[in-house]
């Protein structure tokens, strides 16, 4: 039932772009102005991803099926089969009441009211999807039927669905997210400090001050504050293109940072290089993965023990050994060889090797299916309980907020909120944005 997450997680980032789109509409309807650019980064994702790409991908592969299962499917399927073929449509009526407004020849109050009109659609549509559809697909197919569907949708090398076509999706998203208002952003609508939840564990390791990080003129850090003490697992959460692997990079010191001061363990280290940094012990684990392919998996390993002294690295490739007893077995063999679930083992490895004091970690359940996610958190899990002190920027904000201490929500490169981890858990807002279905 993989689809079946692949389709939430998809449906959730259309959610978020539909609360924008909406919280945009009420901007224009008190007098604000058009931005050409941001809808049509908004347009472009909708044709590019939704009507390319996710609803032939349902029709095709999930729908046909449901179908041939379920007679009481069929009239359900029709309606949204419907919606889903005169989704272009509409697009384009979109495309032209911007152009209109654009140029003047019609208020931003018809445009306004056409893009509610229109995420209004988008949003029942999706509510239709994850509460009739789901759950009867859920009920009525078989496993068989779910292996051939998680194929489809799990093809990898597939020109449209595989894995660059999502890179670009991501890209798309991302466009979407640095061009949205500011007062808006994506995925918006929480704001504040909650209550300082658990005991601090130490003393602060690390603290940054107003940090800022650009792309050219984009500027995707705005000012960051934020505070982690010894022993701490701090959460970093937020949507595609919030700046979360922007703000592990610069905290490593492989993206310049613009403004703002960093701390660490009680040393300015804002001006420092980034292998200074690895020798002070924040080492960093990037999203992606990133593992040399070719290389033999105790190469790469090696690899994360650059800045230490020779003596230490084969008693600490041991233990990562331990840890990771699948490494082990495999260790001559390139890391290329190995499942993705692997190969984020060994990057998390490469980045003990460096002997953290500050270990970061970028997303590390990306792409990895179900099972494989928890087996990741648990080992995140583990390491905390041995006393690490570890950032986790994740966008499965609910499974890391449930192990961290204290988290921090990022959007478009602002923390709006922060607290201990259950409190953003069960944070009404945090809930809003993040499940906001
Ligand atoms: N190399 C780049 N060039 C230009 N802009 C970039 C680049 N990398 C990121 N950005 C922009 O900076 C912003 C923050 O992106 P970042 O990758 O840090 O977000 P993220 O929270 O890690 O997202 P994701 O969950 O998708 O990994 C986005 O608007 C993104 O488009
Ligand atoms: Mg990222």
């Amino acid at each position: 039932m993989e689809t079946l997450r692949i389709i939430t997680e998809e449906h959730q980032n259309l959610w978020r772009i539909a609360i924008t789109v909406d919280l945009v509409a009420d901007e224009l309807e008190a007098g604000g102005k058009v931005d050409p650019a941001f809808f049509n980064s908004v347009f472009d994702y909708i044709e590019q991803f939704v009507d390319r790409v996710h609803h032939p991908k349902e029709d095709d592969f999930l729908f046909r099926v449901l179908r041939q299962r379920s007679a009481a499917a069929a009239e359900i399927l029709d309606r949204l089969q419907a919606e889903h073929r005169s989704g272009p449509g509409h697009l384009e009526a979109l495309r032209q009441a911007l152009a209109a407004s654009a140029t003047g020849a019609s208020g931003n109050r018809d445009f306004a009211a056409a893009l509610r009109a229109y995420t209004q659609g988008l949003k029942a549509h999706i509510r239709c999807e994850e509460k009739d559809v789901m759950p009867l697909a859920r009920q009525v197919l078989s496993a068989d039927d779910w292996a051939g569907i998680d194929r489809a949708f799990l093809d990898n090398d597939d020109p449209v669905f595989g894995g660059r076509a999502k890179a670009e999706f991501r890209e798309l998203f991302h466009r979407i997210a640095a061009l949205a208002p500011e007062s808006v952003g994506l995925g918006a609508h929480s704001a504040g400090e909650l209550r300082p939840g658990s005991q601090p564990v130490g003393e602060v390791l690390l603290k940054v001050a107003g940090m800022e990080s650009c792309y050219g003129r984009i500027k995707a850090l705005k000012g960051i504050d934020l505070e982690v003490r010894r022993g701490e697992t701090v959460a970093l959460v937020g949507s595609n293109g919030a700046g979360k692997t922007t703000f592990l990079r610069t905290l490593s010191g492989v993206q310049p940072m613009s403004a703002g001061s960093l701390h660490f363990a009680g040393e300015d280290i804002s001006r420092l290089r980034s292998d200074m940094r690895m020798r002070r012990g924040i080492c960093q684990s990037p999203e992606g993965r990133q593992v040399f392919g070719p290389l033999s998996i105790e190469d790469n390993l090696r690899l994360g023990a650059y800045t230490q002294p020779k003596g230490h690295v084969e008693e600490d490739m041991e233990k990562i050994f331990a840890m990771f007893p699948i490494l082990k077995e495999k260790r001559r063999l390139p890391a290329g060889t190995l499942s993705g679930g692997q190969q984020q083992m060994l990057a998390i490895g490469r980045a003990l090797m460096g002997r953290p004091k500050l270990l970061l970690l970028d997303e590390p359940s990306m792409g990895l299916a179900p099972l494989l996610v928890q087996e990741v958190f648990n080992v995140v899990r583990a390491l905390k309980e041995q006393g690490m002190t570890i950032i986790l920027a994740e966008q499965n904000a609910f499974a890391a907020l449930a192990i961290a201490d204290r988290g921090y929500v990022l959007e478009t490169g602002s923390v709006t909120l922060s607290g201990s981890g259950q409190e953003l858990i069960s944070n009404e807002q945090v809930r809003a944005a993040y499940l906001g279905m």
